[in-house]
């Protein structure tokens, strides 16, 4: 979850018998590494650090001026100056960042939209490093198996943040998680773990029930005192209700889902394309200063109401109490 996760959160999801994730994105080869350090100063177990992946978009210059201007207004209306000019990048596992992998070790990579060339994911894999990556349908969780991929998240359209696809598959075909479990279990031979809408002993139980050896949850762990989120953003996830989210590309470029705020309301207007990913995030920086709700993103899954505020290490064994007396009733 790039920088809400932090080396405190990762530490006290692995200290309690889960598997911490650390995100990369936007952090130099050295701030990876110091965020490695600071989780194994804190932690003895395993560790996933996580790379979202994505092209370079060209010259932007003279691009997106329709959603400069509604940009613009919503900066206006909070007194933020003008809008900053927002640069072209590339998200790869870069030769700083293997450097740092190759002496960090952390026992898992995951990846977002894809997996990196097949020099890198050699490179990673001769590390002894466990790979996974995201799917969001059979098709894609195919693709991953047939590149080598150790095992495999089925994340279903429930699910916060950014959607994982990397085949440009229609958001509104894209099945949720019940539907899209069962049938990439059923099609690949590698471990499926489940994501999405998963945030109590009962979604992690039905989700073994359909065949997941593991579960991946990330709006439920915003709410955790470690994870670094505004405090608007913590009251937004405390008063969602199920209806409360919806998939949009406004804020980043790509699809992601978030509660819906008048940041999302006033950037949608029809024929308004945002600029490339993750060039429309530069917009964001100066909004989320604001502490506004209102105007800054607020990532959230669909099960946010079933989310609680508590420490990470109370709610990884509180998940784990929950699903046993769920097996052990039936
Ligand atoms: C705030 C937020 C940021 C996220 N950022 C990333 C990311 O950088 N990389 C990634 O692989 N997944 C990311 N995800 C998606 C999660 O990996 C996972 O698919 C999702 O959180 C599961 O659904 P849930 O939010 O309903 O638990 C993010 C999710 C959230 C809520």
């Amino acid at each position: 979850m790039g920088d809400h996760t932090t080396p405190s959160l990762a530490a006290a999801v692995s200290n309690s018998g889960g598997l911490g994730g650390l995100g990369m994105w936007g952090f130099s080869g050295e701030e990876a590494e110091r965020r490695v350090a600071g989780f194994r100063q804190q932690s003895g177990g395993g560790l996933n650090v996580n790379y979202p992946l994505w092209d370079h978009a060209g010259d932007l210059t003279d691009i997106g001026g329709p959603m400069r201007k509604l940009v613009q207004a919503l900066y206006d209306s909070k007194n933020a100056g003008p809008i900053p000019e927002p640069k072209a990048s590339v998200g790869v596992v870069n030769q700083e960042h293997l450097a740092m992998l190759e002496k960090m070790r952390p026992e898992v990579v995951s990846f977002h939209f894809g997996l990196p060339d097949a020099e890198t994911m050699d490179a990673i894999r001769s590390l002894g490093i466990f790979v996974i990556s995201s799917a969001t349908t059979v098709a894609e969780a195919r693709q991953l198996e047939a590149a080598g991929i150790d095992a495999i998240i089925a994340q279903g359209t429930e699910a916060g943040g950014h959607r994982g696809t990397f085949t440009k598959t229609d958001i509104s075909m894209q099945p949720g998680l019940f539907a899209l479990l069962p049938q990439v279990v059923d099609a690949v031979n590698v471990p499926v773990i489940a994501a999405g809408g998963i945030a109590d002993g009962r979604t992690i139980a039905a989700a073994i029930m359909l065949g997941a050896s593991a579960v991946q949850l990330g709006t439920a762990f915003l709410r955790c005192g470690e994870a670094q989120i505004l405090d608007a953003h913590r009251e937004a996830l405390r008063n969602a209700s199920d209806d409360s989210t919806v998939v949009s590309n406004v804020v980043s470029g790509l699809p992601a889902r978030f509660v819906k705020n008048r940041l999302i309301e006033e950037l949608t207007e029809p024929g308004v394309e945002p600029l490339p990913f993750p060039a429309q995030m530069a917009f964001m920086a100066p909004l989320e200063d604001t502490g506004d709700g209102a105007v800054a993103p607020l990532y959230s899954g669909q099960s946010a109401h079933l989310t609680r505020e508590m420490a990470a290490a109370d709610l990884v064994s509180t998940l784990a109490e929950e699903t046993n007396r769920c097996f052990s009733q039936y």
